[in-house]
């Protein structure tokens, strides 16, 4: 069966309203498309949390940077509307830009602190972009839960924080990781590495283990710990690290020790791809 696919608004919420009406209870799962077995991950999270689930498919302009990938970013709506039906996705909801950001929008969210360090400091404007889509998704559509994942756990972090400062009444989900059987956590942007680069990139997951196990025998040890873990990564071949850190897991500032949740965030570099993981401890 073909998955139906809306692209306004009006749609949307006519199609979410309807369910309402019937009792039924809606997750959302905003992805930016090129879906893989990490976003039907999500799609199946939501299944199992509501009645209905909806996907929005939106390669948001204003999260990249003016040098970022947003027009080589790889986009295939028949082939994510097939993957979606699948993994029991109901409805498709694909704004244009025009219909996300119609000419005179001048609205941003800054949703503070969380958002500086890390992902924030390598991307300025990354996650104002992301809060701001996010919430506009969240008010568009409505939903009961909707479904993030760990992958991008700044990412994360901040919509959690932005769902509890500005009262929008919605369960946020957060879901592990989905990786390759190899260890490599799933991404769209693992399609621009070369299969040498690939290989490589296997040493992320396995360094951050090796990271997160010698935190478990010595807490005290987070900064050697990174030290040699960044050490690692540029043994293996990757060209840069961004970050390892060592964090806590809700502010995601830096720790000295273990002492409470805590989460290992890497960005490294190969070919050109900052590729990300991270880990809890
Ligand atoms: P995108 O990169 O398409 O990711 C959509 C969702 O899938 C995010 O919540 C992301 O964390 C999750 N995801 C990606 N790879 C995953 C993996 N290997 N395991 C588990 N979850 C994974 O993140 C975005 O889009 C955008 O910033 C968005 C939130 C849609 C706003 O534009």
């Amino acid at each position: 069966m073909s998955l139906p696919i809306v692209r306004t608004v009006a749609d949307l919420r006519a199609a979410v309203a309807a369910w309402r009406h019937q009792g039924l209870r809606v997750a959302l799962v905003p992805t930016m498309g090129a879906l893989h077995e990490g976003h039907l991950t999500l799609v199946r999270h939501g299944r199992s949390m509501a009645d209905r689930v909806v996907a929005s498919v939106f390669v948001n302009p204003t999260q990249f940077g003016p040098s970022e990938d947003f027009s080589r970013y790889p986009r295939d709506e028949a082939g994510d509307a097939a993957k979606l039906a699948g993994a029991g996705c109901d409805l498709l909801f694909a704004p244009t830009v025009e219909a996300m950001y119609p000419a005179g929008f001048s609205t941003s969210i800054e949703v503070g602190p969380v958002t500086r360090r890390w992902e924030g400091a390598a991307r300025p404007g990354h996650f104002s972009g992301v809060a701001t889509v996010v919430t506009k998704l969240l008010l568009q559509c409505l939903p009961d839960v909707a479904c993030f994942g760990e992958k991008d756990y700044q990412q994360l972090q901040t919509i959690r924080r932005l769902v509890a400062d500005l009262d929008i009444p919605v369960a946020i989900e957060g879901v592990p990781i989905v990786r390759d059987a190899d260890g490599l956590a799933l991404s769209s942007r693992n399609a621009y590495l070369t299969p040498a680069q690939r290989q490589t990139a296997l040493a992320l997951n396995r360094t951050l283990h090796r990271v997160v196990e010698r935190l478990r025998r010595d807490p005290a040890v987070v900064d050697a710990a990174a030290a040699e873990g960044m050490a690692a990564l540029l043994a293996a071949g990757f060209e840069a690290v961004d970050y390892l850190a060592v964090v806590d897991a809700a502010s995601l500032e830096p720790v000295e020790r273990i002492d409470g949740p805590a989460r290992v965030l890497c960005v490294a570099r190969l070919g050109g791809v900052r590729l990300l993981d991270n880990f809890p401890v």
